[in-house]
């Protein structure tokens, strides 16, 4: 099968487009004909293995998984002896090891029927940011009808479904983002959108508050919470080499217990739950997930490198 594989950690051009052995499922996976996959900012730290503390998990010299790629979206090739759930031709989609190929193999627990009036595309962009996004809204931020809410980092991929999340759970939403993604976060139906090169948005005042973004320190963006408000940290890049944007991990339960503000911060893996209420929520039209760009496979590396520029407006896909 073809797919994109990478023998040792660098920037995109690490990444090789080349012809590999297809993977067997074992009793208890799926094989899945993968269609469609995304690329988010995980697919870069996997891919130079930074921050450092990356590789305790994907290897320490080079990378365990030589395929990268979370979401996916695709049909049932096959599945092993003890899956009961899933047989050949269903269309799924949610989390597999490694998306850039042609075929991939998965959990059950993993992956649910694909809502039936997306795309394959659209599909495979919902996994990571959108658990993401409803994990920070729903779980940690507690998100209310009514609350004012600010979403920091609005125009990317995460920021791109909590904008839609959060209005769909009755929030007030205000989108801070950059000049070119304003009217693009106006589309996602925020009530308000700050443009940071101009606005402050310290002079306001959210019952909640997700920091996507994580470039500014808590500190200052708790600047902007009610007196009872509530930080929930989900995103940040810069800590260095060893950290990343990681430290928020350690910061925010410590801050919390200083302040009469709620600070949180998301550590969010896909389940098949919220897969499926996701799914519900995207063919009931409570949603569209948002692709700025789609790529074929072979582009993997200029798809990781646009989004690692920043500039891209919700999400990137790939089509297999
Ligand atoms: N905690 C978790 O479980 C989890 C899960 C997924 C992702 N993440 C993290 O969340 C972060 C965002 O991921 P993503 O996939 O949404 O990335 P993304 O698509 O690149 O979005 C990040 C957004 O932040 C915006 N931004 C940059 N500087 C900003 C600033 N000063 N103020 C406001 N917005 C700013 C960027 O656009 P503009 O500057 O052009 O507006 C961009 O739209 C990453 O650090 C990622 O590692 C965490």
């Amino acid at each position: 099968m073809k797919a994109i594989v990478q023998d040792t950690y660098g920037n995109a051009d690490v990444l090789q487009f080349r012809v590999v052995p297809a993977p067997t499922p074992k009793p208890d996976e799926v094989l899945v004909q993968v269609r469609a996959s995304a690329v988010d900012a995980g697919v870069w730290h996997l891919m130079t293995g930074l921050p450092y503390l990356v590789r305790l998990a994907t290897g320490l010299r080079r990378p365990r998984k030589p395929i990268l790629g979370m979401d996916m979206a695709g049909t049932v090739e096959a599945v092993g002896a003890n899956v009961t759930e899933f047989a050949p031709g269903d269309d799924v989609f949610g989390i597999c090891g490694s998306a850039f190929a042609e075929y991939a193999t998965t959990k059950p627990a993993k992956i649910t029927a694909k809502p039936k009036n997306l795309t394959y595309e659209q599909a495979a962009a919902i996994p990571t940011s959108a658990t993401t996004a409803l994990n920070a809204l729903r779980d940690k931020g507690e998100v209310q009808a009514g609350q004012r809410v600010l979403i920091i980092g609005a125009g990317g991929g995460v920021g791109s479904y909590a904008v839609q999340l959060a209005k769909m759970f009755g929030a007030d939403v205000t989108g801070l983002c950059s000049t070119a993604k304003v009217d693009f976060v106006q589309s996602l139906g925020a009530d308000e959108v700050l443009d940071y090169t101009k606005d402050d948005f310290t002079r306001d005042e959210f019952d909640l508050i997700l920091d996507i973004a994580g470039n500014r320190p808590m500190n200052y963006v708790r600047k902007a919470l009610s007196a009872r408000g509530t930080l929930v940290v989900v995103g940040g890049e810069d800590g260095g080499k060893i950290m990343g944007g990681t430290q928020w991990m350690f910061k925010a339960p410590l801050l919390s217990l200083f302040t009469k503000h709620r600070v949180r911060g998301v550590i969010s893996l896909a389940n098949k739950k919220d897969l499926e209420l996701l799914r519900d929520l995207a063919e009931a039209g409570k949603f569209t997930p948002a692709i700025d760009r789609v790529h074929p496979l072979s582009e993997v590396p200029e798809a990781v490198a646009y989004a690692q520029a920043g500039k891209a407006k919700g999400k990137i896909a790939i089509t297999v």
